[in-house]
């Protein structure tokens, strides 16, 4: 038997999708809504791959009900790309080969536009800090880090990434 929908609030539209009582945010964004920006890496809470925006702050989907999330302002990936912060960290992950697989890179980038948009400047200390629930099995976090801190600075009017 069908669920029946529930409304939630997924990138600045309001769009039904049907949720049992269990499913878990992820899955309504990825199998309902084809939302498939979050990945789908553990599936419980230890990755970071599915990391979004739930009402500013980055949250992990794969941990968060569907009926819970009903008030709440979702984001991912796809309705983030408008945001100075989102495009300057996406031409510094691009221009430090910030990424290999790729696979981490959405939940990464989520959580470095909120880390940017509440530190504008931050040291690699508070970069580390708000990576530190995305894993990445690729890269050794180095040049991720570098990427984070060289978007900061084109933020600031240094013109680094482009
Ligand atoms: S898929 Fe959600 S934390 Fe890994
Ligand atoms: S680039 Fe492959 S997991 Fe991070």
């Amino acid at each position: 038997m069908n669920s029946p929908p529930i409304t939630l609030h997924v990138n600045g539209e309001s769009t039904q999708a049907e949720a049992g009582l269990h499913d878990t945010l992820l899955t309504v964004l990825r199998d309902r809504l084809q939302l498939t920006a979050a990945k789908r890496g553990c599936n419980q809470g230890v990755c970071g791959a599915c990391t979004i925006s739930v009402d500013g702050v980055p949250m992990r989907a794969c941990l968060s009900l569907a009926h819970n999330c009903e008030s709440a302002d979702v984001k991912t990936l796809e309705g983030l790309q408008d945001s100075a912060e989102m495009r300057a960290l996406q031409a510094a992950f691009a221009a430090s080969g910030a990424f290999q697989c790729g696979f981490c890179t959405p939940g990464m980038l989520v959580s470095a536009r909120a880390l940017l948009q509440r530190n504008p400047d931050p040291d690699d200390a508070a970069i580390r800090s708000a990576l530190s629930g995305n894993l990445c099995r690729c890269t050794g976090y180095v040049k991720i880090i570098d990427a984070v801190r060289t978007a900061a600075r084109a933020l600031q009017g240094e013109g680094v990434a482009s």
